[in-house]
């Protein structure tokens, strides 16, 4: 059995990690080491299948190289700040173990590869066989752009990507989707004897809902400004190309995780959109296709890929409503897919939309994915 160090367990991601492992039953056949950065000695946490020993048994201290090298296998989900202190520091100390990160600070390194193993299973096979040992999940938004329409680009047929996002709070952590929901509370206490009285005029109870908004006592800490009835058109930090990080990111990774280089690179850009949803990601997308490829066919691709977790939503409006929204796909391993059709601008253009839970395939189910593949 591996020894399977786990580092950041206890946050958000690491959270749906181990909902993950409990549900897939991951527990039974490694030995978990847990770490924590601020509780070492403390009692390892006993989610279900786990059988400590009495060397698994207490939390180890996170920073401790030598207790980290020797692991076989670390799966982080601490953070980049953690990432960028330790794992310089645990290679050059000699470790050769598989290290399995959630966080961006390795992805683009040559030596790592972004694992989204539905897609990119012949990458990740290929770079275990030539010694590879960094392997890190994706960025949330381009890992479930690809699950949607991976497809497309194994199959050539994409020129390139324009992806409009419209993402969840839970991508910036747990205090914005705390934030978040404080404010739309507030927003309804501030109105809620209009909202009880049906004749009273909407465009007061608007009044009122900017007011309290705008007002110092809006919940903005974590944000920075108001997301509850707003938006916020930009996500991460300003490059100085003017993109945003994590439009950057949209490009670079998704070329990385394809293994595209030099003339393969597809460009892949849009504008990149905090909403007020929870947990789903979404994106809609126009794909310039390298030829007019009938809709049936394309749609025939995208059922046949043998992506269980893909909802193909046919582009009809009740479906859409039901199927093709976050409150639809939350908390499931589903990745939705509507909205397909050709749009005006010409046969090569082909609008789609789609919606997946960016803490599962968005961050933490690639990682446990990766453990079983290391085991195999
Ligand atoms: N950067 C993403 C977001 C989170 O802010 O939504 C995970 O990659």
């Amino acid at each position: 059995q591996l020894k399977v160090g786990l580092v950041g367990w206890r946050g958000m991601v690491g959270s749906v990690l181990m909902q993950r492992m409990v549900e897939e039953n991951d527990f039974a056949n490694i030995t978990p080491i847990f770490f924590s950065t601020s509780n070492a000695g403390g009692d390892a946490p006993t989610f279900e299948g786990i059988k400590h020993t009495e060397a698994s048994a207490k939390l180890k201290d996170a920073h401790d190289i030598e207790a980290l090298s020797n692991c076989d296998v670390i799966i982080t989900c601490q953070g980049g700040d953690y990432t960028t202190a330790v794992h310089g520091p645990l290679r050059d100390s000699g470790w050769t173990g598989y290290w399995v990160d959630a966080a961006s600070s390795l992805r683009m390194e040559d030596n790592s590869v972004i694992v989204l193993d539905p897609v990119n299973r012949s990458v990740i096979d290929s770079a275990l066989q030539n010694g590879t040992k960094d392997f890190i999940g994706g960025n949330c938004t381009v890992s479930l752009m690809l699950m949607a329409i991976g497809e497309l680009f194994n199959r050539g047929w994409v020129e390139w990507v324009s992806a409009m996002t419209y993402q969840a709070a839970s991508g910036s952590g747990a205090n914005n989707m705390r934030e978040l929901i404080s404010g739309m509370g507030m927003l309804r206490d501030a109105v809620a004897d209009e909202l009880a009285d049906p004749a009273s005029a909407i465009l007061a109870i608007d009044k009122k809902i900017a007011e309290t908004q705008r007002s110092g006592d809006f919940p903005t800490q974590y944000f920075g400004v108001p997301l509850a009835g707003s938006l916020i058109p930009y996500i991460d930090s300003q490059l100085e190309n003017k993109q945003s990080r994590e439009e950057w990111k949209g490009g670079v990774e998704t070329n990385k995780i394809l293994n595209n280089e030099g003339d393969s690179i597809i460009p892949i850009d849009g504008l990149c959109v905090r909403v007020g949803s929870m947990r789903c990601h979404a994106q809609g997308l126009t794909i310039k296709l390298k030829k007019d490829i009938p809709l049936e066919e394309i749609e025939a691709a995208l059922k046949n890929s043998g992506n269980q977790w893909l909802d193909l939503v046919e582009d009809d409006k009740e479906a859409t409503m039901q199927r093709l929204t976050p409150v639809a796909v939350t908390g499931t391993l589903t990745v939705a897919l509507g909205r397909l059709r050709k749009l005006n601008m010409g046969p090569e253009y082909l609008g789609a939309f789609t919606v997946g839970d960016q803490l599962l395939w968005g961050a933490a189910e690639p990682l446990r994915r990766m453990l079983n593949i290391i085991q195999q």
